[in-house]
């Protein structure tokens, strides 16, 4: 009998092509570092560096406990379905129905399921650029096409309705946006958003805004997308502002019409939601949790101000002033034009770790880095005199 050929199933013309998120590589890079013995300052992941609060992690031993490990509905418990609800109410006087809001395995899953409702294959998405490097990913995966949509420094990299007017074609379905925005930390007005909804409205066509840092805001509180009006799918997460990243949950709201087709693709696509995780997060919206992660908040924005003063001596040039999540997008044009090159020099020479734009910016990624202040003071403030010894002046 002739021997089988020995290869691989050839892969599918998606995962030939899939980017990889570059900012785990320069993570792998940086651990190989640390392992070898070196002191690496970690400024590119976008992870708090925070704990889980206590609160949360007792509900979720108790959970554990009294044997809570069977499978929940697929769009989650009633429990914390209404908990978000009260939350949307109390926040940003939003009256949400319980029953449109679907809990995920992350902001990810999410987003996946916002785009298998609403997104046919050969449909053109619309996506900020700079932006979310998985977003791209997840409208390829989805068949669709992710169209790049250029944002100014001056409109702090964010979109305005004339250009989403302008780049609105006979093939665009979707604007999927984020307020603030990863990788620049920017928020979008309000009336600015109105104006863009209305845009999208009248082409008949679906709005996600992504609220993952939505509580992660400096200055006036951001008001939910969900209160804007109910076609709006809007996106968040316990990742970020309640540091839940590993415990892998979401949710989103989604518009009436679409409650029964959402929890039939997240029964398909994903069962349920982590039930130790949904459990836990019941006790994210307790007054002391609140406290704490207020707390949180208020160190973060003192951070940002260690580094927006430090940064220009560096020649790091903060175009638009971050006012949420935990990031800095600085242009680095003034030492050479490969962000990907600099990163790499910056953490061989000084063990910094930072990201380069090229993870978010197909346009101008080579011009730009993030810096995520997910370190304490002290090592921010370390980060930037070694940042000195490699790109200051003078
Ligand atoms: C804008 C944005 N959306 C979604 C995600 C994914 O978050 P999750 O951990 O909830 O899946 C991230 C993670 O960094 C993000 O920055």
């Amino acid at each position: 009998m002739p021997e089988p050929p020995v290869s691989s199933p050839p892969l599918s013309a998606f995962a030939r092509v899939v980017e990889p998120f570059r900012v785990m590589d320069i993570l792998a890079r940086a651990q190989a570092a640390e392992r070898a013995g070196r002191d690496i300052i970690h400024l590119e992941v976008g992870e708090p560096d925070f704990r889980t609060p206590p609160a949360i992690v007792d509900a979720g031993r108790r959970a554990l406990e009294r044997g809570a490990t069977r499978y929940t509905a697929a769009h989650g418990t009633r429990e914390l379905r209404e908990a978000l609800a009260r939350d949307y109410r109390s926040r940003h006087a939003a009256d949400i129905d319980p029953e449109r809001i679907v809990i995920t395995n992350g902001a990810s899953a999410a987003i996946l399921l916002a785009l298998a409702a609403g997104v046919d294959p050969g449909d053109e998405i619309l996506l900020p650029d700079p932006g979310y490097a998985c977003n791209r990913q997840f409208v390829a995966a989805r068949g669709a096409r992710p169209t790049n949509l250029p944002v100014a420094a001056e409109d702090a990299f964010q979109p305005t309705a004339r250009a989403v007017a302008e780049a609105w074609g006979e093939q665009t379905r979707a604007l999927l946006l984020a307020s603030p925005a990863n990788p620049t930390g920017t928020r979008l007005e309000r009336a600015r958003l109105a104006e863009i909804a209305e845009v999208v409205r009248a082409r008949n066509g679906l709005l996600i805004v992504d609220e993952i840092y939505g509580q992660l805001t400096f200055g006036a509180p951001e008001r939910s997308a969900a209160a804007l009006h109910p076609e709006v799918v809007v996106i968040n997460s316990f990742s970020k502002y309640f540091a839940m990243t590993g415990w892998r949950l979401g949710w989103m709201v989604v518009p009436e019409a679409w409650i029964e087709s959402v929890r039939r693709l997240a029964q398909n696509l994903f069962v349920a939601p982590s039930t130790l995780a949904q459990s836990a997060a019941l006790a994210a919206f307790e007054p002391e949790t609140e406290a704490l992660l207020q707390a949180r908040v208020s160190e973060l924005e003192r951070r940002r101000d260690v580094l927006l003063e430090g940064l220009p001596a560096l020649g790091l040039e903060v175009q638009a002033r971050p006012d949420g999540a935990f990031y800095i997008y600085a242009d680095c044009r003034a030492h050479g034009g490969d962000s990907e090159a600099l990163c790499a020099d910056i953490l061989d020479r000084v063990g910094v770790a930072l990201t380069p734009g090229t993870d978010f910016s197909p346009a101008h990624g080579r011009d730009y880095l993030r810096i995520a202040y997910t370190q304490p003071e002290p090592r921010l403030r370390e980060a930037l005199e070694r940042l000195h010894g490699v790109l200051g002046r003078g």
